[in-house]
């Protein structure tokens, strides 16, 4: 029985294998359209979401599986004080599969001891979020056609956003990656990142505040929302939020094969007259993201053509 609360619990070899299913999923959809008939995939969001839950719940409907769940915390039992871990042990009776967000670090670890069905990270506070990287992992993939030897810019509020997290941790297996990390000052890497992932597996990177000086060499760039929600003062959320602002005027320093990635919801800091640069891959994005999905679903669950 495998989970997936950290990105590190796929292998490199796991990630292919998911990419490759995905890849064939787009192409041979009907051969997958009743694979999970009679299976139960539940999506438990103690947190908001649009992408990540629709699209889990889009692939199951698509491998021919239902979906039960609820998307707010005040609409459990939570309201009413019951523990994560009890709400797990209670839905791992009504579903196969279990798809888990919450604000606390952590839950979705907590949830996988208390359970034998399989949970799925779909996003625990500021720290990861395993299945945006897989979306984000196939996207490069396509697009750009290996990870070795990119140089992968990191824009934005990489403090909180727990995207950037897993991201990182997925790149720096591969040869060669080289990153930049572009962020105010106070919205920078935190220190475990910087340590225990990049240093502690000799990964290069640079911290700059500034994206025009360094837009030139990014082989990808990931631009990513200021997580207002986990500011402790409004006022300094204000004084941040429109640090890094993309326009087709500053994407005239970037490479022509460039590539533009954002987990989504985008806020201000891409602008809309962005969306129609071929560069531009973050709709794009939100597809694979469904795809890959599929093919997770399937390995997890243990089903296969
Ligand atoms: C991200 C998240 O929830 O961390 N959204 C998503 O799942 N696509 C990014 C964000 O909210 O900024």
């Amino acid at each position: 029985m495998r989970h997936l609360i950290s990105i590190l619990d796929l292998s490199k070899e796991e990630i292919d294998q998911l990419i490759d299913t995905a890849n064939d999923i787009i192409e041979f959809p009907e051969k997958y359209a009743e694979i999970c008939k009679g299976k139960k995939l539940a999506t438990l969001f103690f947190e908001p979401s649009t992408r990540t839950r629709l699209s889990f719940e889009a692939a199951m409907y698509e491998l021919g599986g239902n979906v039960l769940g609820f998307s707010e915390a005040g609409s459990s039992s939570t309201a009413k004080g019951e523990s994560v871990s009890d709400t797990i042990k209670v839905v791992s009776g009504y579903a196969d599969v279990i798809v888990m967000r919450h604000p606390k670090e952590g839950a979705p670890l907590v949830a996988s001891m208390k359970t034998s069905k399989p949970i799925i990270n779909a996003g625990d506070g500021g720290h990861n979020h395993p299945t945006q990287t897989l979306a984000d992992l196939i996207t490069i993939k396509r697009e750009k056609g290996h990870f070795e030897g990119l140089t992968i810019g990191l824009c934005g509020d990489l403090k909180f956003g727990r995207t950037v997290h897993s991201l990182v941790e997925a790149l720096s297996r591969y040869e060669n990656v080289h990153f930049v990390m572009i962020s105010p000052n106070e919205l920078r890497m935190p220190d475990y990142v910087k340590q225990d992932i990049l240093k502690h597996g000799n990964v290069t990177f640079e911290e700059t505040t500034d994206l025009e000086a360094v837009l030139g060499k990014l082989d990808i760039l990931y631009m990513t929302r200021v997580q207002r929600e986990r500011f402790f003062n409004e006022a300094d959320y204000i004084r941040l939020k429109d640090s890094y602002i993309l326009t087709p005027k500053k994407l005239e320093l970037a490479k022509e094969d460039m590539r533009i990635l954002h987990p989504l919801p985008r806020v201000n800091e891409i602008s809309v007259a962005v969306d129609d640069d071929p560069r531009a891959s973050y709709f794009r994005q939100t597809l694979y993201g469904k795809y890959i999905r599929m093919a997770l679903i399937l390995m997890l669950m243990g089903v296969s053509l």
